[in-house]
């Protein structure tokens, strides 16, 4: 399978989004989890076609999105969701502090595991619920797990809810179903309601398979699914993303969302979702396996230039979680990185304190791209 191709970096510049806006333009951008490729033709085909029709009124979702998404979750994931369970939601920040706020009253703990994407913390801030911290553990090959006893420790004190990541942002672990069942075993002993974030889902790369949590024996009866196509398909800026259930053991949860949730959707985020998730299935198998290139391509520029930097390659995601310890503590690597080397990363301690000289690259992008952005760290460390 060829690889998706990437404009040259002078066309890129030209796009409006956060990741090309946010630097000087000497400067070159792999930080925020935006792709340099181009739209699935799918995906621009109905964008096209809904702005020639001028369809730009308000999104009419259902029954509409949970059927497709039910069908892509079936093709790809073997998962039988039930399409009347979805609830459109704008996008997975939103559903995820509606969902918060929905599960807790201010003031109960809501449990994460850092190192973890940024707003993680942001939306438990949000909620006015109180941050406990269960961080993964690192083995000693490098590869990061769920800590269940670190988990278990932080559900005695009884939160209201746990924020999963799977696949885990930043350090791209696509979790069990053994590690997953235990976390429903211990989340209904504790009851604590499992919010999964997995946005990531459709881009689980070669070697790794997805499980859902609500597919997981006791997953449905206590966790509730956020799901979009938004990450693979590079739609972030569209919204339109779904909370899924399977059981009437969360209703009560469901029902507490703010009714006019589904009026916040981006018409043009439900049509490219459709379009992504009814047809865009071979222009995705082409992007992962064009990521498995990116991420074998970035194991061997670091084992080259950047020996300093250590790295478990991701089961899934374009993200590289890089251990610069041996660079500097805190956020010191990425600001090296970008003074001396004029390249923009994510600073590892945005994901919690375990963070401290780690920084994520976004290799969601081509393969000179990639090279130059290996030389100019190499440079900056030189
Ligand atoms: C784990 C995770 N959740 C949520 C989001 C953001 O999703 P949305 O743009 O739908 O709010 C991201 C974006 O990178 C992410 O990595």
């Amino acid at each position: 399978m060829t690889s998706l191709p990437v404009d040259d970096l002078a066309v890129l510049r030209r796009r409006r989004s956060a990741k090309w806006q946010t630097y000087p333009p000497d400067v070159l951008p792999l930080p925020v989890a935006e792709m340099d490729f181009a739209l699935a033709p799918a995906v621009s085909a109905a964008l096209r076609t809904a702005v020639d029709a001028s369809d730009t009124g308000y999104a009419f979702a259902q029954p509409a999105l949970g059927e497709a998404l039910a069908r892509f979750a079936a093709g790809r994931w073997d998962w039988q969701l039930d399409p009347g369970s979805v609830v459109p939601v704008p996008d997975v920040g939103v559903g995820a502090v509606e969902l918060i706020r929905a599960a807790s009253r201010s003031g109960d703990a809501v449990v994460i595991s850092p190192p973890v994407y940024p707003p993680f913390f942001a939306w438990i801030e949000e909620t006015g619920t109180r941050r406990v911290e269960a961080p993964l553990r690192q083995q000693a090959d490098g590869a990061w797990r769920l800590d269940l006893d670190r988990l278990e420790d932080a559900f005695t004190q009884r939160p209201a809810a746990y924020v999963l990541c799977n696949p885990h942002n930043p350090v791209g672990r696509v979790h069990d179903r053994d590690e997953l069942t235990a976390l429903a075993d211990l989340a209904a002993r504790y009851d604590v309601t499992v919010i999964a974030d997995e946005i990531h889902a459709p881009l689980v790369l070669p070697g790794a398979r997805f499980t859902p949590f609500l597919t997981v024996p006791g997953g449905a009866e206590v966790g509730i699914s956020l799901v979009s196509a938004s990450k693979a398909f590079n739609l972030a800026g569209l919204k339109c993303a779904a909370a899924v259930t399977a059981s009437p053991a969360v209703t009560p949860v469901i029902d507490r969302l703010p009714p006019t949730l589904p009026w916040r959707l981006g018409q043009l985020g439900l049509l490219a979702s459709l379009a992504a998730f009814d047809e865009g299935g071979d222009w995705l198998d082409a992007l992962i396996a064009t990521l498995d290139d990116r991420r074998r391509q970035l194991d061997a520029l670091l084992a080259e230039r950047l020996p300093q930097v250590r790295w478990s390659p991701p089961e899934a995601t374009y993200l590289a979680w890089l251990d610069c310890r041996a660079v500097g503590d805190d956020n010191r690597p990425r600001e090296l990185f970008l003074e001396k080397g004029r390249v923009g990363l994510e600073p590892g301690l945005s994901f919690g304190t375990p963070g401290s000289g780690w920084v994520r690259l976004n290799f969601g992008t081509g393969e000179q791209i990639l090279d130059e952005a290996v030389n100019r760290m190499a440079a900056a460390l030189g």
